[in-house]
């Protein structure tokens, strides 16, 4: 049987994918091409060029294959663009959501592994963040992906599919070969902005809000290795097919970095000066998002390999400086 990887061209998508084939999963991917990249596309991997709100297209594919488990990672992933977006995030997220479940159903699919996101949270109490903590978004982003759990939920009860729903903190970095990355057009992620410095690609880095309350007045964040994701996703397959019971884990760290700190560890990465400009606020931004990994460490025996934010961006450095233009390249 397969695992069909919906979004498998994306960033996390197609790293994903890399590590299914490496653990001797059969994979086929579904996507839109929207914001993945054909040249993300492992060529050994059976593709159909479809959007998921397509139900007929995702029930062919249903047909044509015997589909074990549905990673879903097809979705809109920009919270400031969604404040001001917000229809095309319910339309592609939810609606995508709703159509997926609605053929996974009809065609007797009963597991689902899906790329949630610590937005669910909001701007959070507690830190860590533990998944029994209060979820209030605070930008439409974080509400289609809190929708897209309410509806696994429902689903699951009613219908009989099993979810493990996966809040990713801040995903970052490459596969080492530098083989594959970050691609996003146009791109709105803190460390791929900042390493464009250097490649000469951007004049600045311009830090989003200086007065939040953290110790140096920038945003807090945890990030998680692309590849510590992937391998979770693994883990959640196995979970599920060992019988586990729907669930949502967080994805994290456990450590936070603020905007500044991420500048310095680039600076030591590339070896120079990353010019920087102080600018204000970025709406939908919270403060600070560290994640608690004990659930997923516990449950689902994952923890991440990568634990030194140097050592992550140096991946994310090595794909750049090998790709400039990305996938273009
Ligand atoms: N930032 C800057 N300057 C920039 C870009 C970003 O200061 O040019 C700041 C942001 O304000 C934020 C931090 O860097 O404080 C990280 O921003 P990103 O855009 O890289 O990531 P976000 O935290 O906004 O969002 C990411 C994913 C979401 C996910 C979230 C979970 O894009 O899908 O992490 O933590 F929900």
């Amino acid at each position: 049987m397969s695992i069909l990887v919906c979004g498998g061209a994306g960033y996390i998508g197609s790293h994903t994918v890399r590590r299914l084939i490496e653990t001797g999963e059969q994979v086929i991917i579904a996507d839109n091409l929207s914001t993945g990249h054909r040249a993300a596309i492992n060529p050994v991997v059976k593709f159909y060029e479809c959007d998921i709100r397509d139900k007929s297209a995702l029930k062919k594919i249903f047909a044509e294959n015997s589909i074990e488990a549905v990673f879903h990672f097809a979705a809109y992933i920009e919270a400031g663009e969604s404040v001001i977006k917000p229809l095309k995030y319910f339309n592609n997220n939810v609606c995508g959501m709703q159509i997926l479940l609605e053929a996974m159903v009809e065609s007797d699919v009963d597991k689902i592994i899906f790329s949630s996101s610590a937005a669910v949270y909001g701007e959070p109490k507690n830190i860590p963040i533990d998944e029994s903590d209060a979820t209030i978004p605070v930008n439409p982003y974080g509400d289609s992906k809190l929708i897209m759990e309410m509806m696994m939920r429902r689903v699951g009860a009613a219908n009989g599919v099993r979810y493990v729903s996966l809040r990713y903190f801040n995903a970052s970095g490459a596969i080492e070969d530098g083989s594959l990355g970050e691609d996003h057009h146009p791109e709105t992620h803190l460390i791929p902005l900042i390493l464009q410095v250097p490649l000469g690609k951007r004049d600045h880095i311009t830090v989003f809000g200086t007065d939040y309350p953290t110790p140096d007045g920038t945003c807090i964040r945890d990030y998680i290795h692309v590849l510590d994701l992937a391998s979770a996703h693994i883990c959640a397959l196995n979970y599920l097919r060992d019988g586990g019971s729907s669930d949502a884990f967080n994805l994290g760290s456990g450590h936070g970095f603020s905007v500044k700190e991420i500048i310095d560890a680039a600076e030591k990465v590339v070896g120079q000066k990353i010019k920087t400009e102080l600018g204000a606020r970025r709406p939908g931004d919270p403060a600070r998002l560290i994640a608690s990994g004990e659930k997923a460490h516990k449950i689902l025996n994952w923890s991440a390999q990568f634990d030194d934010v140097e050592k992550i961006i140096a991946t994310a450095w090595k794909w750049h400086s090998i790709h400039p233009r990305g996938y273009d390249d």
